[in-house]
């Protein structure tokens, strides 16, 4: 809270509603994979990077931070909302002071990229801190539909937003630090022009089950495929955000094989995760199939929920070692972000008794790898004034009328 009291005290905290009025009437400019990679090219320039993020990250920051003004009072008058959203106004604040300043003085750009590395740095616990003021209202009001509802609409497009927002910060820091990453040389910022699929869903595997090993003593196999449609004999290679992809991929081999160990407890042998991978002209498909038992299709919607998320708030770790198998419910519902972000999806399919698929789409072409990026306008405003309304789908009623032994319902 210091730096509340700070803003309060240097009266610049009036300044916040004006500057997030200003910036949310622009639209956020979503960028393609090709622009991203332009960006980082040979001929990259530090100074149009800088010119379009100075206005870039306001804006997005400031639509995002409209949508929040309308969560319920109750929400945000958690200690953890006012946390959260006085780092907004602080970061807002900190890039806006760019807005004049001279993109041909060299210290100008050092300076801004030093205040992107404070920025990302601040908002390092937003998930927790946000996650934390969920638990912190539910535990108060418990949970109702419509509150789950717009709680969800508003999660979806705040995570969203700052994935794209970091997204841009860590690529114009990676790029104009002045060096190359030695590990990765072709990579520009995080984006690998060359990203081999199969690669990472084995290094996502072989981390899941020295997690699961360290927990159960016991781990499923993996068994891959791969299907080339377009060049039958090449690895399947897309451009891509190698950690994006590879933090999906962790999650879904850390759900899948604590449903696969839980379910075959009493038997030596556990059943393996089948992974298939392929490219076709338009989608390139991670399909991940497990025998854990599956879970019914009731519940399927509610694993992607924030509100509902079974799991208690796992006590603050940064120690990643003890990374928990499961955490509290949001390795779906962030996971299906990441996919979407760049035009993909992922979604989840159950035949309980027997085990799930998890399948994760994402664009084949980097043409069509375009940022998705929520924007406040009057339909978003919408979202937050629907109220508590009658089903229009019938309910059953809750008594099941009992039909004779030999009577038929036709
Ligand atoms: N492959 C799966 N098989 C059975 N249940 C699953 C599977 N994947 C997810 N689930 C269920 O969905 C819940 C939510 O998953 P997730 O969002 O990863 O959160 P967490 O793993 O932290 O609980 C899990 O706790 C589990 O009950
Ligand atoms: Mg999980």
């Amino acid at each position: 809270m210091r730096f509340a009291q700070f803003l309060l005290k240097n009266g610049s905290i009036a300044v916040i509603p004006r500057l997030v009025e200003r910036f949310s009437k622009f639209s956020p400019s979503p960028l393609s994979m090709k622009q991203f990679i332009d960006f980082g090219s040979a001929n990259a320039c530090e100074k149009t990077s800088f010119v379009f993020l100075r206005q870039e990250l306001p804006v997005r920051l400031a639509n995002i931070m409209k949508e929040i003004d309308f969560l319920p009072d109750k929400l945000l008058n958690t200690p953890s909302l006012k946390l959260l959203t006085s780092w907004y106004s602080q970061s807002l604040m900190e890039i806006v002071e760019f807005l004049e300043k001279d993109p041909y003085d060299k210290e100008v750009l050092t300076n801004f990229t030093k205040t992107l590395v404070t920025v990302r740095n601040r908002h390092n616990d937003v998930v927790s801190t946000m996650a934390q003021g969920v638990v912190e209202y539910k535990e108060a009001f418990g949970v109702d539909p419509v509150t789950n509802q717009n709680v969800q609409y508003f999660l979806d497009r705040f995570y969203m937003s700052r994935i794209s927002t970091r997204m841009l910060m860590n690529q114009h820091t990676l790029i104009f630090n002045g060096s190359v990453n030695p590990a990765h040389p072709k990579h520009i910022g995080s984006i690998d022009p060359s990203c081999d699929v199969v690669e990472v869903v084995k290094d996502a595997f072989e981390s899941s089950k020295m997690l699961c090993e360290q927990y159960y003593l016991t781990s499923p196999d993996m068994e891959i495929t791969q299907v080339n449609a377009q060049n039958s004999d090449q690895p399947l290679h897309i451009v891509y955000v190698p950690s994006h992809l590879y933090h999906m991929l962790f999650e879904l081999f850390k759900n899948a094989m604590r449903a696969t160990v839980e379910t075959h407890e009493s038997s030596l042998t556990l059943p393996p995760i089948k992974v298939r991978v392929s490219l076709g002209t338009e989608d390139l498909t991670i399909k991940m199939s497990d025998r854990g038992g599956g879970v019914p299709l009731r519940k399927i919607e509610r694993l992607f929920s924030y509100m509902y998320s079974t799991a208690p708030s796992p006590v603050h770790t940064d120690n990643s070692r003890n990374a928990p198998l499961a955490g509290f419910g949001y390795g779906l519902p962030i996971s299906r972000l990441y996919a979407k972000y760049f035009q993909g999806d992922l979604q989840l399919f159950s035949m309980e008794g027997h085990g799930s698929s998890a399948v994760i789409y994402l664009k084949a072409m980097s043409s069509e790898s375009v940022e998705r990026l929520p924007v406040f306008n009057k339909s978003a405003l919408r979202h937050y004034q629907s109220s508590l309304e009658a089903d229009d789908w019938c309910m059953p009623s809750r008594e099941p009328k009992k039909l004779g032994k030999y009577e038929r319902s036709h």
